[in-house]
């Protein structure tokens, strides 16, 4: 099948104020509840984790160092599965897919900022940003053109042949980012963006992803401790004792 269909720009770009609201389930996380096992011991991290996300929105996710924040992001970006509970995209449970059309899927859909980058430092910022690209069928011209672009609108026409692993943080930072975006990706899922940077480059990245947010009418889950980077967000919601707690503006 072919999700990229269901995810088109032209529908999130299509969509009223009020039909955004009503169709608050466009993304729809029912009961995740998601435990690990350590050395024999069972940490439950989510216990019935409920989230809706509308189309367009921008939602921050903030809680404890250890709480489960990245667990969440990862099972939300379908990286990771759930012990139990539903991931409904327009109404359909992505976890019934089979591993293969789940990956066609993520990387149709989803674009993904890790908290530790996971670049390929031997690799230019054009080679990494084109991963995607490559990965969903472009040939290596069209792929090239489209990490460029975006590379660009990152701010990194000047770094597009340096090897990652030579770039300042903020710059690895910028190329995750827009290795994230190269298909634009109806959902943006950032994991702490700018939690290694300083200030200056911090703010810099901030502002990039709330204008990327506007201009590609992406939805947006931002983890941070950054309550700078919250505020920016449409909405806030707290992790504690393995649920959400949601914080309307
Ligand atoms: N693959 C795993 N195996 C075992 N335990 C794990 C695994 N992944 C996470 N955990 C545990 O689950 C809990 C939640 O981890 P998670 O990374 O989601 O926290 P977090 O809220 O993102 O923390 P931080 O703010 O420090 O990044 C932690 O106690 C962690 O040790
Ligand atoms: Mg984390």
């Amino acid at each position: 099948m072919d999700n990229s269909e269901a995810f088109d720009n032209s529908e999130r770009s299509g969509q009223t104020d009020r039909q955004r609201t009503q169709s608050g389930g466009w993304v729809c996380a029912r009961d995740l509840v998601k435990s690990f096992r350590n050395g024999g011991v069972s940490i439950d991290v989510l216990k019935g984790v409920q989230l809706d996300l509308a189309i367009g929105e921008s939602v921050a996710i903030v809680g404890a160092s250890g709480i489960g924040k990245s667990t969440l992001l990862h099972i939300l970006g379908t990286l990771d599965r759930p012990d139990s509970g539903t991931l409904l995209f327009k109404g359909e449970d992505v976890f019934q897919y089979d591993d293969v059309t789940l990956a066609q899927f993520r990387n149709q859909t989803i674009g993904f900022v890790f908290q530790f980058h996971h670049l390929l430092p031997e690799f230019s910022a054009l080679e990494n940003a084109m991963m995607p690209a490559l990965i969903s069928g472009l040939n290596k011209p069209e792929a090239a053109a489209a990490a460029e672009e975006i590379l660009v609108r990152v701010g990194l026409q000047d770094r597009l042949h340096h090897r990652v692993g030579k770039l300042s943080g903020g710059e690895q930072q910028r190329v995750a980012l827009a290795r994230a975006l190269v298909l634009k990706p109806a959902i943006l899922l950032a994991d702490e963006p700018t939690g290694n940077l300083d200030n200056s480059n911090s703010n810099q990245v901030h502002r990039l992803i709330m204008e990327l947010n506007q201009e590609l009418s992406m939805t947006l889950v931002v983890v941070t401790h950054n309550m700078e980077l919250a505020s920016y967000m449409s909405r806030c919601v707290t992790i504690s004792a393995g649920q959400l707690q949601q914080q309307v503006k």
